[in-house]
């Protein structure tokens, strides 16, 4: 997953180069700094003292020596003195520059801690925003796996007037296993709720279907037929299904003698021969999209991409379809189509689901702002 928000304590994990939090002299101290030499050993220091310093938002790089990491980047924030002294583009340097220096240096995977925001005193909320958004534009335009590590749910401040809203959204429309009445499918609700007049009027407002776009693959999806929600495949049926088949590749030419066609989604949808991955590159077509505009969005990976598009028969796990589902930026009546064609649901009994139909449903597509809500709800990220 090329952006991933963890948990835990960034000197266990295994990734190519580890981040830290250092002060100008490079020589340690406490905090994250202060982690990363008592993990890594006292080689870490001989070598940083070879380095002769750092300036601020710059960084440098040593071996990972006693750390599972192979390499640390040593780089230093700024220190927060009310935000108007450059410390935002100090801050946003520090990442930019460490991120150019695990390319320079050949890393797949590096993670990064909160930079300034303890000690240093940068505010968490704005640290935050600087953190994702400058690896956000650098992931736009490089293939690498980068994580940002909170070390605990105190450092990590999402934006409150969002969680509020989430929370009534949670509150009125989330059930948990007891609850459920075996409705089991969104739209098995919907339909429910208007059939009886909506009967849970919340959840009628907020699922009033929508105008009906004009992009023939949206009308073509929007009258897909509102079936009972099919078993979910579990995610250890769809992890086993995933590994690749030789099923022969489908010339990509499938899609565009379709699009030749005035084809109508809805048949192409309901048309049980098309699976997931040719819907998949179908709506991408539709969409006037690149490959890479749409994984990137989706926060997938460019080899897992590359497998989807080679098989046909790929079965991808429901994050996986969701993340695509977000990044086509289909609406909830698309996505349960979409999901139907891999063997899932959205179910209001998985927090989950209820979180990112709570963003479909009102038109946010930011991948990264609905994976810091479900990082921020405990929930497992989009993407893979
Ligand atoms: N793993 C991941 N994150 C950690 C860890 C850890 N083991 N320990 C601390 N953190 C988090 C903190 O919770 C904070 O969110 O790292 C973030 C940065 O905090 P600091 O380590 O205090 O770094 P910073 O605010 O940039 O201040 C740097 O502190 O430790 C000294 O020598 C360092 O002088 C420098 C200053």
């Amino acid at each position: 997953m090329p952006f991933r928000i963890v948990l835990g304590d960034i000197t266990k994990l295994s990734v190519d180069a580890i981040v830290n939090a250092a002060n100008s002299s490079l020589l340690g101290g406490g905090g994250v700094d202060g982690a990363i030499h008592r993990a890594a050993g006292p080689r870490l220091l001989e070598e940083c003292r070879t380095l002769h310093g750092c300036r601020t938002g710059e960084a440098k790089i040593t071996r990972g020596y006693d750390l599972p990491a192979k390499y640390v980047i040593h780089t230093v924030g700024p220190i927060w003195s009310g935000g108007a002294h450059g410390e935002e583009e100090l801050l946003r340097s520090a990442y930019r520059n460490s991120l150019h220096l695990a390319l320079k240096n050949n890393c797949e995977s590096v993670a990064f801690p909160m930079i300034s925001a303890g000690v240093y005193g940068y505010p968490k909320d704005q640290a935050l925003e600087v953190a994702v958004s400058t690896i956000r534009a650098f992931l736009e335009k490089n293939e690498m796996d980068v994580t940002l590590v909170i070390f605990d749910r105190e450092s990590f401040r999402f934006d409150v007037r969002l969680y509020s809203e989430i929370s009534g959204y949670l509150r009125n429309t989330y059930e948990d296993e007891r609850a459920m009445s075996g409705s089991g499918s969104l739209l098995g609700d919907m339909a429910r709720s208007v059939a009886f007049g909506g009967a849970a009027g919340s959840r009628r407002s907020i699922f009033s279907p929508k105008k009906k776009e004009s992009k023939a693959c949206r009308n073509a999806m929007d009258s897909a037929p509102m079936a009972e929600a099919p078993m979910e495949a579990s995610d250890e049926a769809v992890a086993m299904a995933d590994e690749e088949r030789s099923a022969p590749t489908e010339p990509r030419m499938y899609c565009a003698q379709a699009m030749s066609a005035p084809m109508d989604l809805t048949h192409a949808l309901e048309n049980l021969d098309e699976s997931f991955s040719q819907a998949l590159l179908r709506m991408i077509d539709a969409r006037g999209l690149k490959d890479s505009e749409c994984y990137k969005k989706a926060n997938i990976d460019r080899k897992l991409f590359s497998k989807i598009r080679s098989d046909i028969h790929y079965r991808p796990s429901k994050q996986t379809v969701l993340a695509f589902a977000v990044a086509l930026e289909l609406d909830l009546q698309e996505t349960e189509a979409f999901l139907k064609k891999a063997g899932f649901a959205l179910s209001h009994s998985n927090k989950a689901d209820v979180i990112v139909e709570y963003f479909i449903a009102n038109g946010n597509y930011d991948m990264y702002s609905i994976n810091e809500a479900l990082f921020a709800f405990d929930q497992n990220l989009l993407g893979a």
